[in-house]
């Protein structure tokens, strides 16, 4: 028998059900939550948040790391600190801070919301909050702020050399500091050095002219950051050596420095193919570390790791209905969904971010070539490859069906509500979808939760000016 059902591609191409997804009764399962109980409930288009992962996450991480280190003897210790910038929302830091993690900020208004965190009690004055990113004068003013207000684990990383100036004038004891220092760029890349950080070539003197016989200010941090993400490729290993090499030398001039901060990029699946061996990797990467300071004679720093889209990205998921098929011509099929892509997931169109892309229902259907059309007017405005192909196969609709198809990008968690301007005004007028929490409730039980209802008219025209 040809079998030729969605469910039999997605089950001959990839292991399948595979953690977080898998079928029941013929609907997709998300994390065990069926997805048809949740449609039928709120309706779609849908964005979800599922809590519970964003533990298991950085459990995960924790435990990788920790694991690593005592596999090899590594003195040095482990911090998870988490990138606000991936998801600002306030039930994302409630659940990061329950399971005992430390903070990046990148922005001034990120030390309001830290601000915030301490007035809910969420954290006290000793947590690590590293401050990362080109620093305007009020975003350092508000650093200095929390420094001379007591907050401890304050430490600002400096992204050039002027920055360290706002700290002299207004800090009023003594602080801990950090310096990012600038990664090449790969090589396919526009530019050869990232704008981020200060220039290898120059750290070592900039610490000897302004920082080591400066009594203020104590050097704590190396931080580098691989824009492209943790990756088994020559150019990762590269430009981890490098920053291991030049934390040697610090080292070797600068007793208070004790800490490498790795950054973000740890990735997560972004297809049912992904095969990232996390296991592999961070084995590696702190045995490289080791490896380096033994070579030197140095003792092992602490790592600090900022991952942002690794603690968020695999609790998100956008559902949205087919609303029609369109036969442009003999060979291209368009499934009309109920929002615009542009708008709910823009890194799709900015810069071909893929996400797991799955119907939730029709899998025994026969499958076909379709493109995914958002709708907003924009040509671009559509998805139609995968990473492990340039194509997307869905279920074909029988045009009497009376049930829609309903599909699912899922791990959108990080970044996307940030960048389509949660709240604001969206491409083409089109509302924001509906936003339900899903957690577990002081009984154990998993629960879901309205957390913001579909944009509405008045909204959008009220910004507007109207
Ligand atoms: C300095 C810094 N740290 C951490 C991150 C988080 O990266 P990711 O979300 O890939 O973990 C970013 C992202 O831009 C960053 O700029």
């Amino acid at each position: 028998m040809i079998k030729n059902r969605y469910f039999d591609l997605i089950d001959q191409t990839f292991y399948f059900p595979q953690e977080g997804f898998d079928i029941e009764e013929g609907n997709l399962i998300f994390n065990g939550v069926p997805l048809r109980y949740l449609i039928d409930k709120y309706g779609t288009p849908l964005k979800l948040t599922y809590l519970p992962k964003i533990g298991m996450q950085i459990k995960k991480a924790k435990n990788l790391f920790n694991k690593a280190r005592k596999a090899i003897g590594y003195k040095g210790k482990y911090h998870y600190c988490y990138c606000t910038k991936s998801s600002h929302f306030s039930y994302v830091l409630k659940e990061v801070l329950r399971h005992g993690v430390e903070l990046e900020t990148s922005s001034s208004f990120d030390i309001d919301l830290v601000k915030k965190l301490y007035q809910n009690k969420w954290i006290d004055k000793k947590v690590i909050i590293l401050n990362n990113g080109f620093k305007t004068a009020g975003y350092a003013t508000k650093i200095c702020g929390l420094i001379n207000d007591g907050f401890k684990g304050v430490l600002p990383i400096l992204d050039n050399k002027q920055e360290l100036e706002y700290y002299q004038e207004q800090v009023k004891g003594k602080c801990s500091i950090g310096i990012r220092v600038a990664t090449d760029e790969e090589p396919n890349f526009e530019f050869y050095t990232s704008r981020l950080g200060i220039n290898g070539r120059d750290v070592v003197e900039f610490y000897k002219e302004k920082l080591k016989n400066n009594g203020k200010f104590s050097l704590k941090m190396l931080h580098f950051f691989v824009d492209t993400g943790i990756k088994d490729s020559i150019y990762y290993w590269g430009e981890l050596k490098k920053a291991v090499k030049l934390y040697c030398q610090l080292k070797k001039v600068c007793s208070t420095l004790t800490a490498l901060n790795i950054g973000g990029g740890m990735p997560i699946r972004n297809s049912l193919g992904s095969e990232f061996d996390y296991n592999y990797m961070v084995q590696e990467i702190v045995t490289l570390i080791l490896n380096a300071c033994q070579e030197e004679g140095i003792p092992e720093p602490d790592i600090f790791t900022e991952f942002g889209k690794y603690t968020v990205g695999e609790s998100g998921a956008l559902i949205f209905s087919v609303l029609d098929q369109k036969q442009q011509n003999d060979a291209e099929v368009w499934y009309m969904i109920d929002n615009s892509l542009i708008n709910t997931i823009p890194d799709s169109w900015s810069i071909g971010e893929r996400f797991i892309l799955l119907p939730v229902n029709k899998w025994q259907n026969e499958y076909r070539r379709v493109n995914i059309g958002g709708l907003s007017c924009d040509n671009s405005d559509y998805y139609n490859s995968e990473i492990h192909e340039s194509q997307v196969y869905l279920p074909i609709i029988d045009k009497n069906d009376k049930e829609p198809l309903y599909l699912g990008f899922f791990h959108t968690g990080a970044y996307q509500d940030a960048l389509s301007g949660y709240g604001g005004i969206k491409h083409c007028l089109i509302p924001a979808p509906k936003h339900v929490l899903i957690y577990k409730d002081s009984k154990g039980n998993i629960v879901d939760k309205l957390y913001r209802e579909e944009q509405k008219p008045e909204e959008m025209l009220n910004i507007l000016g109207y």
